[in-house]
């Protein structure tokens, strides 16, 4: 029997590689069950950057229409090697401090999100997949480990995402306010979070492209991962024709709910090249221009919420919020709304995704579900079991 079920304090490692391939975020959650109820406890979060052999493999592969069979297996273990190399460390660290890990939580990186329903071999259907071998850790940190998060909201009809919702209302739903949270990884998506004892449901969206088209562009034009405080964006011009040509793409959220590079990624970028080009534009105006069409993009998905729930402040996670000029141009679209760092709320703001599937994972194994709206009387648990190895 898995030691989490007798227990009712239990430490969980919630691991997640978003779709920016920056990093392994590893976050480790306390989490209590009893009969007085259910808390959490941010503990502490690390994260590991991906050598560059491993990110290169993973961006080859996602932005490359066809890549190969072989390719994605070799990767799925590699991944997996790295993940089990990366959390035992962390492990480690964290016995130091008397800390005892009892399960893990894997995101996985995704390499292909498939939302939109298409016509294939005679039927209507949609997917997605996360690589980075779940029983490479199971079996090398001798914990059970809870992955592949995605797959039953695609089987119950959903789109494969958003699925943290029911544990971003867990984590940081308020007894007084309402919250919105505004996540700028790869993708940009929000959180609305009604108060704790609101009938109202949660809402959860993708927004449309977070950094990922302005780490793109930092590639090709400087050599370089990310555009630091957004420094090089702020020195260029936005240019209005591009951005009008830009917005013609812009994510129609309600329709859909997710995205990912697939939409917004190498085709987008080479869209942006090829206006540019004709309208000879420089690389820093290109870069402010392709963070205003992300702020626009950010703003847009979540106008009308402000509007309607009278939203004077929101909150930010993910790598997006330490892009200064983004963070500015944000503001100016949203002159009314306090803008603040989830930071503010005792959880480092790189580590609401990694925390979020700790919850997932924890609820998995305890074979709880965490969706919030229910159509029919079941409810899905989200993630697969990997088993440690038997103690002899
Ligand atoms: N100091 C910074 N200035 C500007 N952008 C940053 C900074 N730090 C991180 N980022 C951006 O955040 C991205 C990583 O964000 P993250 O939340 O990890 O996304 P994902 O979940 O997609 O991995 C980086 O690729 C980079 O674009
Ligand atoms: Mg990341």
């Amino acid at each position: 029997m898995i030691n989490i079920l007798k227990k009712k304090k239990n430490l969980i490692v919630g691991l997640n590689s978003g779709t920016s391939v920056d990093s392994l975020d590893m976050a480790v959650l306390e989490i209590n069950r009893s009969r007085n109820g259910y808390s959490i406890k941010y503990v502490c979060g690390k994260e590991k950057k991906f050598p560059a052999m491993i990110k290169n493999g993973i961006l080859a592969m996602t932005d490359n229409l066809n890549p190969s069979l072989d390719d994605i297996i070799y990767l799925d273990n590699i991944l997996g090697l790295f993940i089990s190399k990366s959390v035992n460390n962390f492990i480690l660290s964290l016995k130091m401090k008397n800390l005892q890990v009892d399960a893990v939580a894997s995101h996985g990186q995704t390499i292909r999100h498939l939302p939109g329903k298409v016509k294939k071999f005679g039927k209507s259907i949609n997917g997605t997949m996360q690589i980075g071998s779940a029983e490479y850790i199971a079996q090398r940190t001798n914990l059970p480990v809870v992955s592949d998060f995605r797959q039953a909201d695609i089987a119950i009809g959903g789109e494969g995402a958003p699925i943290t919702t029911g544990a971003m209302h867990k984590l940081f739903s308020s007894s007084e306010n309402q919250n919105l949270i505004i996540n700028i990884g790869g993708m940009s998506n929000y959180f609305y979070l009604p108060n704790k004892s609101s009938s109202e449901n949660s809402l959860a969206s993708d927004c449309g492209p977070g950094n990922v088209l302005s780490d793109l562009l930092m590639r090709k034009f400087y050599s370089r991962e990310f555009d630091k405080n957004g420094k090089i964006a702020r020195s260029g011009l936005i240019s209005k024709r591009l951005m009008t040509i830009l917005n013609a793409d812009l994510f129609v959220h309600g329709k859909q709910k997710s995205t990912g590079r697939e939409q917004f990624g190498p085709v987008t970028v080479d869209k942006i090249l090829k206006y540019s080009k004709k309208l000879k534009l420089s690389p820093e105006d290109i870069l402010a221009t392709t963070v205003e069409f992300t702020v626009f993009s950010i703003f847009q998905a979540i106008q009308g919420l402000i509007k309607k729930k009278k939203i004077a402040k929101l909150y930010l996670t993910g790598g997006g919020r330490k892009n200064i000029f983004l963070v500015e141009r944000l503001q100016s679209y949203l002159p009314n709304c306090q803008i603040e760092n989830i930071d503010s709320e005792g959880i480092d703001g790189d580590f609401v995704e990694a925390a979020a599937y700790a919850v997932m994972g924890e609820a998995a194994l305890q074979g709880k579900s965490l969706r919030l709206l229910q159509n029919n009387k079941l409810k899905p648990v989200y993630g697969k079991i990997s088993l440690p190895p038997e103690k002899v």
